[in-house]
């Protein structure tokens, strides 16, 4: 590792400033449209409503540039990026109580781009049956799957993989786009055991399906990884969206801004008016006001919007009292039904030096790697190691589904997720391989359904365990305090079964031929195979993939709970919209940033009118 952070080291202090505004003196007074928050949805915001010249449109992040980091270019070394950099928010979970009453931490992006500055780039957009569920909660037809696919065409530009490769039977061109804003690709480079699991695809196919591409809509089966990599280099909201953005006079971004609150400006029918936002550089920095004239839009991410919005008296009146806040607005869904994918890293001991250890623990090889990546955008460096995943589902006789009914989004959606890494991973939970200098595989699972949350069309409470769900609260009225974030994960026996048939299933994956010859051992707790041994084992190492959502949820216009309305604008209140992964209901088939960015173009489209 000693490498990888002398890298890092390098990368986190050649920081350069582009053409952005430091000082807020050189703001206008007023703009149509007032960001809060230049990561991945802010920065679609940013480059959608500026672009026809109409509007001026400012954005205030609180983080720095982007531009400069190496670590925020090169996708291997994407996971150095956070936790505990200065591109990170520094969060760590409240103790869980399902997990052995342990925290970790809780990376967010505070950069430029947000955290598609800082993720692992995986770029897919989940199941039609999450937008088609979304469509049918909020009565808004606008969120179905053959609405929002047309944004795709918007967002994405599909591109070679950075080694050029015949990609025949890896995707389907005709799903995809070569004309909208984000480069994405596939590997750029070949890792050993990728013909392994496509030949495991083909020995198990009833359990383990190949799935040609999963953008179709249909999630279930294993397929290849498609990244937010183009040319062997990261593509974040910031190197696109914004990039493309930044000459346009009408655009202003504001970096080592910190939004404090929205202020209110008045009244409009009996609803509190927010048409200004209050900022501050920094704990000791002044604070400023300024003024929208069209909207407030709030995209500071499902940590930092319910956090803004409580701060500004909008929330759950009893929270905002014990914290000395007035409350304007009642809303108590703020902060609440938070969803997340509970992650369980399991590794397996393997034959041979074709694993990619060697990588990340010796200083020759990374630095090789490095110098190829600098020289000509090539080799492992392109690519996070991780080339295969896919989504798939308990059998229809699972015994749980005698007492839970199925919280998938629909039958072809599914209940949790495999990722295959090339290499020992932990999660964030540090634990050290068994051996230092072994080579392993790592087959990540995810659970993709959680019930752990408030549900209302699937009765999962008894009188005794209600649950909860997720929360964000005020720690205090205080801008500059982390808030408390539980992500009340594994709290159903559902959960609990979902991921234990989930390591059960992988096992039956590696004693397929094709491992027969590399596969040596499972390590540490994953040899168990009694449901105590393994419901100890995950509470021993589970995290989270990072992908909250559910704070500030959408919700029909006309029921008492949720945040924001159908058109995403917020209840009881005129002048705010929220557009950002907080507002979806539940978490997709898919890691975030990809339907965070469909919904921010369905969000332009609404606010622009076409
Ligand atoms: C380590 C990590 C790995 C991940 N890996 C993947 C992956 O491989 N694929 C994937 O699809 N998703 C991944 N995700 C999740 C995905 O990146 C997020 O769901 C998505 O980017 C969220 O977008 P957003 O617009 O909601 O918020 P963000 O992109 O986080 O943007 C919020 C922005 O608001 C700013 N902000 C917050 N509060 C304030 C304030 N008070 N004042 C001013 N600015 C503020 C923040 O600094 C940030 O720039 C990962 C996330 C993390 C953290
Ligand atoms: C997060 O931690 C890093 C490293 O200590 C530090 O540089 C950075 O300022 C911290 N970020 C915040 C928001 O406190
Ligand atoms: C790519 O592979 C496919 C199938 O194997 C083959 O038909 C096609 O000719 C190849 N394309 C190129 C450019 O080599
Ligand atoms: C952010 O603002 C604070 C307070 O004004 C200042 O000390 C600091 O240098 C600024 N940082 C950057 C990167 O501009
Ligand atoms: C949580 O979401 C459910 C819908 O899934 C809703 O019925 C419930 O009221 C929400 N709870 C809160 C506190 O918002
Ligand atoms: C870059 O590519 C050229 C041409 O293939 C090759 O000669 C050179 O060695 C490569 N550079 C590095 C650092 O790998
Ligand atoms: C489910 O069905 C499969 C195949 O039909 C069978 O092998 C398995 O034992 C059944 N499991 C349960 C829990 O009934
Ligand atoms: C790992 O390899 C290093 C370098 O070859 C060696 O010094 C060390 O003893 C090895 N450790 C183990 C546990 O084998």
């Amino acid at each position: 590792m000693l490498s990888i952070i002398a890298l890092v080291a390098l990368a986190l202090s050649a920081t350069s400033f582009a053409r952005l505004c430091h000082d807020p003196s050189h703001l206008r007074s007023t703009y149509d449209y007032v960001i809060v928050g230049g990561g991945t949805a802010g920065n679609v915001l940013a480059a959608r409503l500026s672009e026809d010249g109409k509007n001026s449109v400012l954005v205030l992040e609180a983080g720095g540039s982007n531009e400069g980091a190496l670590v925020l270019e090169v996708p291997f070394l994407g996971p150095t990026a956070t936790p505990n950099t200065v591109f990170d928010w520094n969060y760590t979970v409240t103790p869980q109580t399902n997990l052995d009453g342990r925290t970790f931490p809780y990376p967010r992006g505070r950069v430029l781009g947000g955290s598609s500055s800082v993720n692992y780039m995986v770029h897919h957009y989940g199941s039609s049956e999450d937008w088609d569920r979304l469509a049918r909660l909020t009565g808004e037809s606008s969120w179905s799957w053959n609405s929002i696919k047309r944004y795709i065409a918007r967002h994405e530009r599909f591109v070679p993989p950075a080694d050029n490769h015949n990609t025949t039977g890896q995707y389907i061109p005709s799903i995809h786009s070569t004309t909208g804003v984000l480069p994405k690709s596939l590997p750029g480079w070949s890792n050993g055991i990728d013909q392994r699991i496509v030949a495991t695809t083909a020995e198990l196919a009833s359990e383990f399906p190949f799935n040609e591409d999963i953008t179709t809509g249909n999630v279930l089966g294993i397929t290849w990884l498609q990244c937010a990599i183009g040319g062997g280099q990261r593509s974040s909201s910031a190197t696109t969206y914004l990039k493309n953005a930044m000459g346009r006079t009408n655009l202003d971004v504001l970096i080592n801004a910190t939004v404090t609150k929205l202020v209110r400006t008045g009244m409009s029918g009996g609803r509190p008016c927010f048409k200004a936002v209050q900022f501050a550089n920094g704990p000791q920095g002044a604070s400023t006001v300024i003024r929208a004239t069209k909207e407030v839009i709030l995209s500071a991410g499902a940590i930092g919007t319910p956090q803004i919005l409580q701060l500004s008296g909008i929330g759950d009146r009893a929270e905002l009292t014990s914290n000395s806040i007035e409350t304007i607005l009642n809303l108590p869904s703020v902060g609440k039904n938070l969803s997340e994918h509970t992650l369980v890293p399991n590794s397996w001991l393997v034959q041979g030096s074709e694993s990619l250890d060697n990588l990340r623990r010796d200083p020759a090889a990374a630095s090789a790697a490095l110098s190829e990546w600098q020289a000509n955008k090539t080799g492992p460096f392109t690519d996070i190691g991780t080339n295969m995943f896919g989504f798939l589902r308990l059998p229809a006789n699972a015994s749980i589904f005698e007492t839970t009914p199925d919280p998938a989004s629909g039958p072809t959606a599914a209940h949790w997720e495999v990722l295959f890494s090339n290499f020992y991973a932990s999660g964030s939970a540090a634990v050290p391989p068994p051996n230092p200098n072994g080579s392993y595989i790592t087959a990540v699972a995810a659970l993709i359904s959680p019930t752990s949350r408030e549900l209302f069309s699937i009765c999962l409470h008894t009188a005794m365990n209600i649950i909860q769900g997720g929360t964000v609260k005020l720690a205090s009225n205080n801008p500059f305090e982390a808030p408390h974030i539980d992500l009340g994960l594994l709290a159903s026996e559902f959960d609990r079964f979902v991921l234990r048939e989930a390591i059960r299933a992988l096992k039956r994956f590696f004693c397929a031929s094709p491992w027969t010859d590399y596969v040596i051992s499972p390590v540490g707790g994953l040899a168990g195979d009694a449901d105590a041994e393994l419901d100890a084992y995950v509470r021993s190492i589970a995290t989270t993939v990072f992908h909250p959502v559910g704070t500030a949820s959408m919700s029909p216009a006309h029921v008492e709970w949720g945040v924001v309305d159908p058109h995403l604008r917020l209840k009881g209140a005129e002048g705010v919209r929220i557009v950002d992964a907080s507002v979806f209901p539940f978490v997709p088939n898919a890691h975030t940033a990809g339907p965070t960015y469909l919904l921010a173009e369905r969000a332009a489209s609404l606010i622009r009118g076409y």
